[in-house]
This record gives C-alpha cells, sequence and structure tokens, in this order.
C-alpha cells in the first residue's frame, strides 16, 4: 500500500498530471497544466471513481497495481463522460473484464457510442447507495455539471465528496494533492478560469447541485481537477456559489480590437476616465493579444464591461466577433455593458455591437461611441462620457 496516495479512510488519490497538452478542449491554454484526478477505494470491495485521458493510462494503472496488486477492482463509478475522465474505460475494462460500471441512466449510452463498451451495469437513481465495507456510498444526480450525465458520489462515512468537474480548477499537482499539504496559490485564478471557460454556461445547474448538498457534511472535496479540497472547503464553495450566480466585483473589462492603435486610444481613453472616477479594477485586454479564455475570466470576475471594435470588411473585427460570441454562449447575467467602435469609410462594428448588446441583455449604460478614422476632441468627450456613465453606475452599487 501507498501511504503517500492515501487522502481519508480507504480512498486514494490515483489521478495522473498533464503537462504536455496546450489547449484544454483544443481551445484554453494550459499555463499551469491540468491534472486529470481519479479516486481508489481499497474497501472490502474495491471500487475506482472516474479514470483518466488514455495517454496516461500506463501511470495511472500502475498507481492502482501499487496501492491493490493483484486484487480486482469490482466497481468502476463513472460521475463523468466527457473522455479527459472516461477515456481509460474501455483499457481498464479490458484488464479488469469483471469491472461493474456504475453510472446513471445518461452514462450508459455514452460509454457504449465512445467506447463500445457494454458489459455489467449498475444503474443508478437519485439516492441510491454502495456499500463497500467501510465506505458507504450514496449517488446524487447533478445533470448539466458539466454534461447531462454528470453525478456525484457522497461518501457517508468520512464525509468525502467525489464531485466530478464541480469545485475543479486548471494546474497540474506537483508533489502534493491535498490543499493542506501545498502552496494552493496557483490555483485560485485557474479556478474562475477552469469555470468560466469550462462551466461557465451552466449556473443554474451548479446552483441546484450546491441547493442539494447545502446540509450535508463535506469534510474532503475530491474533484476530477486540481487540488483535494479540505480546509478550503468554504472558499472553493464560495467561489463557485459565486461564479454561478454570475455575481461580480465592482471593476471594468474593457476589451477592443485595434489594428493601427486608434481604436485602442479610444480604450485607453476610457480606462483614464474610469482611474480618474475612483474605478481601481480596470482590465484592458487586445483581443488579438490576449487569449479569450483570460478575458472571460474577467468578465465573471468584474461587473462592468466596455467592448470596441474597429470597423473590418463591413462587420465587426473577427476576433472581438469572436470574443462576443463565447460571451454570448455562456449567457453571463448582470453585466453593465459600454461599448464602442471606429470606422475608416464606413460604420458597420457599432451597428454590429448593438446587436451584440440587445442579445446579452446587460444594462447599457450610455450610448455607444463612433469615431471615424482618427481620435478627435469631440472622440475625447464622448469617450469620458461613457466612462463616467460606466463608473456612476458601478458606484450605485456600493453600500
Ligand atoms: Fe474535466 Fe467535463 O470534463
Amino acid at each position: 500500500m501507498d501511504a503517500k496516495s492515501l487522502i481519508k479512510g480507504k480512498v486514494h488519490y490515483v489521478g495522473v498530471n498533464d503537462r504536455n497538452k496546450h489547449l484544454f478542449e483544443g481551445m484554453w491554454p494550459l499555463s499551469y497544466g491540468v491534472s486529470y484526478n481519479s479516486y481508489l477505494i481499497d474497501d472490502d470491495i474495491v471500487a475506482l471513481v472516474d479514470t483518466v485521458d488514455a495517454c496516461y493510462f500506463e501511470v495511472f494503472l500502475r498507481k492502482i497495481r501499487n496501492i491493490i496488486g493483484d486484487r480486482p477492482i469490482q466497481y468502476l463509478i463513472v460521475n463523468h463522460m466527457e473522455p479527459d475522465h472516461s477515456g481509460s474505460i474501455r483499457l481498464l475494462k479490458h484488464y479488469y473484464p469483471d469491472i461493474v460500471i456504475v453510472g446513471n441512466k445518461q452514462t450508459f449510452g455514452m460509454i457504449e457510442g465512445f467506447y463500445g463498451v457494454t458489459g455489467e451495469r449498475y444503474e443508478v437513481k437519485e439516492g441510491d447507495f454502495l456499500d463497500l465495507g467501510y465506505h458507504k456510498l450514496r449517488f446524487y444526480l447533478t445533470p448539466m455539471v458539466h454534461w447531462p450525465e454528470t453525478m456525484m458520489t457522497y461518501d457517508e462515512t468520512d464525509g468525502v465528496l467525489f464531485a466530478g468537474d464541480a469545485f475543479g480548477c486548471f494546474g497540474t499537482l506537483d508533489g502534493g494533492f491535498i490543499d493542506t499539504r501545498i502552496n494552493t496559490d496557483k490555483y485560485w485564478d485557474e479556478m474562475v478560469r477552469y469555470y468560466s471557460n469550462i462551466v461557465g454556461k451552466y449556473g443554474n445547474p451548479v446552483q441546484k447541485a450546491l441547493a442539494k448538498f447545502a446540509g450535508v457534511d463535506i469534510k474532503a472535496i475530491c474533484s476530477t481537477h486540481g487540488p483535494v479540497w479540505t480546509e478550503n472547503i468554504p472558499r472553493v464553495v464560495g467561489i463557485y456559489d459565486r461564479l454561478s450566480r454570475y455575481e461580480a466585483e465592482e471593476g471594468v473589462v474593457i476589451a477592443y480590437g485595434t489594428m493601427y492603435g486608434n481604436t485602442e486610444q479610444m480604450a485607453e481613453a476610457i480606462a483614464a476616465e474610469l482611474s480618474a472616477q475612483g474605478i481601481r479594477n480596470i482590465v484592458m485586454h487586445n483581443v488579438s493579444k490576449s487569449h479569450p479564455s483570460y478575458i472571460l475570466m474577467d468578465v465573471f470576475k468584474y461587473k462592468g464591461l466596455i467592448v470596441g471594435s474597429p470597423t473590418y470588411s463591413n462587420q465587426i473585427y473577427p476576433e472581438m466577433a469572436a470574443l462576443l460570441d463565447k460571451i454570448l454562449l455562456r449567457e453571463i447575467k448582470g453585466r453593465y455593458l459600454g461599448y464602442f467602435g471606429s470606422f475608416c469609410w464606413a460604420g458597420a462594428a457599432v451597428k454590429r455591437m448593438g446587436e451584440f448588446a440587445e442579445k446579452s441583455k446587460f444594462e447599457i449604460v450610455a450610448d455607444p461611441v463612433e469615431m471615424k478614422q482618427a481620435m478627435k476632441e469631440i472622440t475625447y468627450e464622448q469617450c469620458e462620457h461613457l466612462a463616467r456613465a460606466m463608473a456612476e453606475r458601478l458606484k450605485k452599487d456600493r453600500v
């Protein structure tokens, strides 16, 4: 048995680290890598909770065998089917052909569809139970946190919640994996970025899941990504609660596209006036330089959003259009919005950003500012007016 892997009772960490992949889901940069977490319960009856990306199967299998040797695994509990967690199911079934897969009605169609795996199964419904000997597991269905089949498994003996993607974050586990034994600094922003990029659209399902566990005594959260949370549980739950309610702090994200720096000067004028008005949290992103992953993180953090774009082939600047789509996709609620744009010979960006403003249902703080070619005295005045309107709206929320 490997004592280093032990979490609580008979629960072991058998996850792996990915420091190779550049983009998670092919889209989201992994500056600090990512962990794929799996948990082995070495009880009278052995159970495994989730698997790992198939690329890491050999490492994964070695970790399992270091703990249980040649003993069989009776149950594989599949809390989530996204392939970063389910990718090793087919190989696992090869090494443990008698394993019983535990999932809900939605799970098994996906297992067959992705991996062609059938065989013995335990199909659970809300509140169903599995007794492993020391650990007593209860299953809770939490659809759309993050896929329709997602569920969570709660160990009633030691208060361990196997939470799937919920409460997860980017960032590998470098040495230790329990929050009490590691420096957790790098994970907090990575948690917001993970949430806003991956789970951001599913605020209501996250709220429903949080309500389900409101009265439950949770002593450890074992997510599929990032550290095992113990002493930080209130902070982690607080972050997920705030983000899933789309609650944000005072501050403004100014995201802009620019080709030759003229639209950027509008952004600078707005930012300077916001600062003069006493707004301290101002984050500026050139959409051609900042990856949208980080812009989305800031949009989730801050209440104010100001977007700006030059006109490009009678459209919004393409990088900005892509960002606006990503914001709409996440159905972010309750932001204050301002927008501005520019053109050389025929204006289109501002008009089209107006369509975004309408779809977003954000509160528009002032008329948009439109500039022809380059900054003039009137443009400075209009940009400052927009900034003052945003600052005033934000300040109204101060207690
Ligand atoms: Fe980490 Fe939704 O999978």
